[in-house]
């Protein structure tokens, strides 16, 4: 069923009487079946959209089975669990041990939210202000540097009251991604408040580009500003010597965004925020609930996010993360970035597609050539769509440069090397199909 015809089915009433639990089971399945993407399988690379490892299948029903509230540490492992499963995380980011602290959040949307909340009040502070107490109309004007921040953080910028206009472009590298660090020293230099915030990326969402996170450390040291890295996806290639270089001086920043439904595999919903400013993120977010009794063993997770009443979803992180280990995830890393290269050395022999940019991790933009009076910015997207309705795979559109491009992103554990032959068959099908419709209506 196609998505779109969906909304025609919407119905007004509820019914009186309910179907049962099977019958609401088969009325969703047969009303509805057919209408999800199989975004679990091993070539679905839109986005940048992780699988779901048996293991985290496995503790997400849990989750449900057992049905715990990890707003606190009483009564119950959860909360432990959560404070394991980070532990984990920052030895699997390489992390000096007990440096960050954090939570687990629905997503990095929320990840970057909680990490510059944690940055609003620690700018407060460089002008003696408490803003979670005083509110913003204390009229401290916080600055925000950035080259190309995922657009979540520009939406963070406008929940927190921090203002998304507030955001300055710092100039990037030419035809890149990352940052100019000269650019952004004057523009550090030339700020006259004292509350300033440096977002870096860590993989970028559209070529997965990096910053330079050691020389914006050493900016965000000279000048006095936060640094908050969003590595939503790119944090896990810390795990893998190959790639690790990428992401030198992460250490050094003072919140870091990732995301583990992403390249952790497991399902939505489940972002990571760590910090190494505990204090300010717990003054953040604390909610003085004095029904909730605390005993201080655990961190009061409630006391972290925005939400009092979340989800256990450390457990299948926990469960991923103890069934696969480092030298799983290390080895999921590196067979998605080395199928993203294969796909690379093809295009590049390719008549038909030509790359964008290098393959910094394992995302891959290209597009078709212009070839004769057919420009690839016209047919692209018929070509994209030709692509998606072989079945074969699924890559989705984005702009790189001002280029309309296709995306294709792999993080999914099950892709192996089996795949390429699939994919550059259902590519050069798609282009051969164009071409013969080229001819019919020329
Ligand atoms: C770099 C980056 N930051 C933030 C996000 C937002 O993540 P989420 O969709 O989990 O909120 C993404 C998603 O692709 C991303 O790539």
């Amino acid at each position: 069923m196609d998505t779109r015809d969906i909304s025609r089915t919407l119905e007004h009433t509820l019914p009186e009487e309910g179907l049962g639990s099977l019958g609401a089971l088969n009325a969703y399945w047969e009303n509805y079946g057919t209408a999800h993407t199989r975004s679990t399988g091993s070539r679905y690379f839109g986005f940048v959209t992780g699988g779901v490892t048996p293991a985290a299948l496995a503790g997400d029903w849990l989750v449900s089975v057992i049905d715990q509230n990890v707003a606190t540490e009483r009564h119950s492992v959860a909360a432990f669990i959560e404070s394991q499963v980070l532990a984990f995380i920052s030895d699997l980011l390489n992390l000096p041990a007990g440096l960050f602290q954090g939570v687990l959040t629905t997503g990095a949307t929320a990840a970057n939210l909680v990490a510059l909340s944690t940055a609003r009040e620690w700018c407060g502070e460089q002008a003696g202000l408490h803003i979670a107490h005083d509110g913003l109309s204390a009229s401290l004007p916080i600055m925000v540097f950035g080259a190309a921040p995922h657009s979540s953080i520009i939406k963070s910028l406008g929940v927190l009251g921090i203002g998304r206009k507030n955001i300055v472009t710092v100039r990037s590298v030419p035809g890149r991604e990352v940052m100019d660090l000269q650019a952004l020293e004057a523009a550090l230099q030339g700020c006259t408040s004292p509350a300033r915030i440096v977002v870096a990326s860590a993989g970028t969402v559209n070529a997965g580009e990096f910053d330079d996170i050691q020389g914006i450390a050493r900016l965000c040291r000279t000048y006095n500003a936060w640094l908050h890295v969003d590595a939503a996806f790119g944090a896990f290639a810390r795990c893998s010597p190959v790639y690790e270089h990428l992401l030198q001086g992460l250490e050094y920043a003072d919140s870091i965004t990732a995301d583990a439904h992403k390249w952790l595999n497991v399902p939505y919903d489940c972002g990571i925020a760590l910090t190494r400013h505990p204090a300010l993120h717990e003054r953040s977010f604390s909610a003085d609930a004095p029904y909730v009794p605390m005993d201080g063993r655990f961190p009061a997770f409630m006391n972290r996010g925005v939400e009092q009443s979340r989800r256990y979803r450390a457990l299948p992180v926990w469960m991923t993360l103890m069934a696969y280990g480092k030298s799983g995830y290390r080895a999921l890393i590196e067979r998605n970035c080395e199928f993203v290269r294969h796909i690379e050395s093809w295009i590049d022999h390719s008549s038909h597609y030509e790359k964008l940019c290098p393959v910094y991790l394992n995302i891959l933009m290209f597009r078709c050539k212009s070839v004769g009076d057919r420009n690839h910015e016209t047919h692209s997207e018929t070509v994209l769509r030709r692509i998606n309705a072989t079945g074969k795979l699924f890559l989705t559109p984005s702009v790189y440069n001002g280029e309309k491009v296709f995306r294709l992103a792999a993080c999914n554990w099950m892709t192996t090397l089996d795949d390429v032959e699939v994919v550059v068959c259902a590519l050069q099908q798609a282009m051969e199909i164009d071409e013969r419709e080229a001819v019919f209506t020329r």
